[in-house]
């Protein structure tokens, strides 16, 4: 049994207990407790965590190579002779280490010899979610490596083992620790300030790892899917139970913010290690996916990770292209997934129970109403194009205007359209139609655009007046080619209908909402932003939780933002919801 102590205690405690309670986290090493002490107090696990591994970093190199040597050999004779520390014992065990056949445990000494012989210390690697088979192969991998990259790649593993570690024996409110962890995420950018991680891209693998590792720490079982969905495993009383899966996408969009997806991936993970360090098991089996793709960045085609799920992966897509001529088969090749093995992520609607997923509202409605948690009704539907007009090219200096066939000016015409159909600067019963991207390919200030490319997107919570809004969009896209001179085509990138949240799941949502918060009627209300909920539901009901977004409700803006304390109040409801949830 793992003695744990809180964050709180951690920061209250004297300097004495600090360090022994933290005794364990670097192998013999509580030098690396003691650096920190004056650092208290920690507003985070994670913050702990960084402070610890920074002051490894610090350290001078021969402090570093004791600590390197501080830990056992894997399977090694202090194993054998049962001399490991209580944490080393449990983490070789995990990996299957204490159980190998007379052949592996042979090959795992002549490793060790031949490890110990050429870097002169022993062989350091996180073996939580390895099993036998892989530890001999990063073993074998590593055994190439020169002795600089080796120890740096050491001392990357202590950390990992050190925050695996920390999980184990440290709780901390999951309000403060989710926004922790996502500025954590938020690291990993394609861009250097701001946050732009798109499907496959190094940010998004780094991303994938990190979730994976929390995963781990939380104690699930996690793979990798082959279209890059981070799925983490709960098993609960019984493993034949069917499955609860809730989840959203850690891909965002350009300059976005750190909350929009990534809140459903964290909040859950957190959850499910409070579940853990409490000893309480569910009734059914619950998985986490943290899915790759959904906002349509790289590839113009949303809903990659979900869709696969539910078996609606188009396989044209692997040829589609990004801006920079790679396709998509490519880059899942590069990134060392199987794009062959995509169609067997489908999920068989027979084990669901279903679908819930956490976001943050991306719109104003709770924060104007002084509420922190909302239920969603129904996720409104989206008609989704890319356009591209050709008209002709020409000199700015001596074509008359009468006689241009200027491609941007149809595009501004077919805008301010749009804008006029979808009601305008008043609102519409939810209908609102936007063209996101615009461009005139090669322009120049002395040149008449002869191309113009664009998106359209068109949404409602009702199809039919949605439907009704495209079809006058689409007349008035042909009138303005007529009327110009200029060709217009149109491609249709998504038709998601309206849809809308199961009954069952809503009444569970508000019950746990008005047990955690008090409040006996919780507000109820649909979403405009499209979510991973909506794929989902071609398989499994579907339920969704809102939390207030701040500053004005802005999201799709890196000035989205969220606070600890409605993070925390989510994480107790969906805690609530989980231990409270029942099959209809
Ligand atoms: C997803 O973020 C959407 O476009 O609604
Ligand atoms: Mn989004
Ligand atoms: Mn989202």
């Amino acid at each position: 049994m793992i003695r744990m102590i809180s964050l709180a205690q951690l920061n209250a405690a004297s300097a004495d207990e600090f360090v022994a309670a933290l005794a364990g986290i670097f192998e013999h090493s509580p030098w690396v407790a003691e650096a920190v002490l004056p650092l208290r107090p920690f507003a985070s696990r994670l913050q702990l965590h960084e402070a610890m591994c920074a002051a490894v970093d610090a350290a001078d190199i021969d402090a570093q190579l004791k600590l390197i040597r501080a830990h056992p050999e894997l399977a090694g004779r202090a194993a054998v002779r049962r001399e490991l520390t209580a944490e080393s014992t449990r983490e070789q065990r995990g990996a299957g280490l204490d159980a190998c056949t007379p052949g592996e445990f042979a090959m795992l000494q002549t490793l060790n010899d031949a490890y110990n012989h050429k870097f002169g210390f022993p062989f350091v690697l996180a073996v939580r979610g390895h099993n036998r088979g892989s530890v001999i192969a990063a073993f074998m991998q590593r055994l190439d490596h020169d002795l600089d990259t080796e120890r740096k790649m050491a001392l990357q593993q202590i950390d990992r083992i050190a925050g695996f570690r920390l999980h184990d024996c440290v709780s901390s409110p999951a309000g403060s620790e989710s926004l922790a962890l996502l500025d954590r995420l938020a690291q990993y950018s394609e861009q250097p300030d701001g946050l732009s991680c798109s499907y496959l891209s190094p940010a998004h693998r780094q991303t994938a790892a990190l979730i994976r590792d929390w995963m781990l720490a939380a104690g699930l079982a996690v793979e990798i899917d082959a279209v890059g969905n981070v799925v983490g495993r709960l098993y609960g009383e019984r493993s034949d139970a069917r499955t609860l899966i809730t989840g959203s996408h850690y891909d965002t969009v350009v300059d976005g913010g750190k909350y929009d997806g990534r809140l459903g991936i964290v909040l859950p993970i957190l959850c499910a290690l409070d579940l853990r360090q409490r000893g309480l098991q569910l009734p059914y089996n619950l998985e986490i996916i943290a899915f790759a793709e959904e906002e349509g960045v790289r590839y113009k085609s949303t809903f990659l990770g979900s869709g696969a799920v539910v078996g609606q992966f188009d396989p044209r897509l692997l040829d589609a292209v990004d801006a920079d001529g790679i396709s998509m088969r490519a880059a899942l090749l590069d990134a060392g997934f199987d794009p062959a093995a995509i169609p067997a992520i489908a999920r068989d609607p027979a084990d669901l129970l279903g679908y819930v997923e956490i976001h943050i509202e991306q719109g104003p409605v709770l924060l104007d109403e002084g509420q922190a948690l909302g239920v969603v009704t129904s996720i409104a539907g989206s008609h989704r194009y890319t356009g591209s007009i050709s008209g002709l090219a020409g000199h700015s200096g001596t074509v008359p205007m009468h006689l241009r066939r200027d491609a941007a000016v149809a595009a501004a015409e077919l805008i301010l359209y749009v804008e006029r159909r979808c009601g305008g600067l008043s609102q519409i019963s939810g209908l609102v139609g936007t063209v996101g991207r615009l461009e005139v390919p090669g322009g120049a200030i002395n040149v008449i655009p002869g191309r113009c490319n664009f998106s359209l997107d068109i949404r409602a919570a009702d199809d039919a007046l949605r439907d009704a809004a495209v079809a006058d969009v689409l007349a008035e896209i042909e009138a303005i080619a007529e009327r110009r001179g200029v060709e217009i085509v149109l491609t249709q990138v998504l038709s998601a209908a309206c849809t809308p949240c199961a009954p069952g799941l809503q009444a569970q949502w508000a019950a746990s909402i008005s047990r955690v918060t008090g409040n006996p009627i919780p507000r109820h209300l649909p979403s405009g932003a499209g979510h991973d909920a909506m794929k989902m539901a071609a398989i499994t009901d579907i339920g969704m939780l809102f939390v207030r977004c701040g500053n004005g409700g802005i999201s799709h803006n890196p000035a989205e933002t969220m606070t600890a304390e409605d993070a925390d109040v989510a994480a107790r409801v969906f805690t609530d919801f989980l231990l409270n949830y029942s099959v209809r």
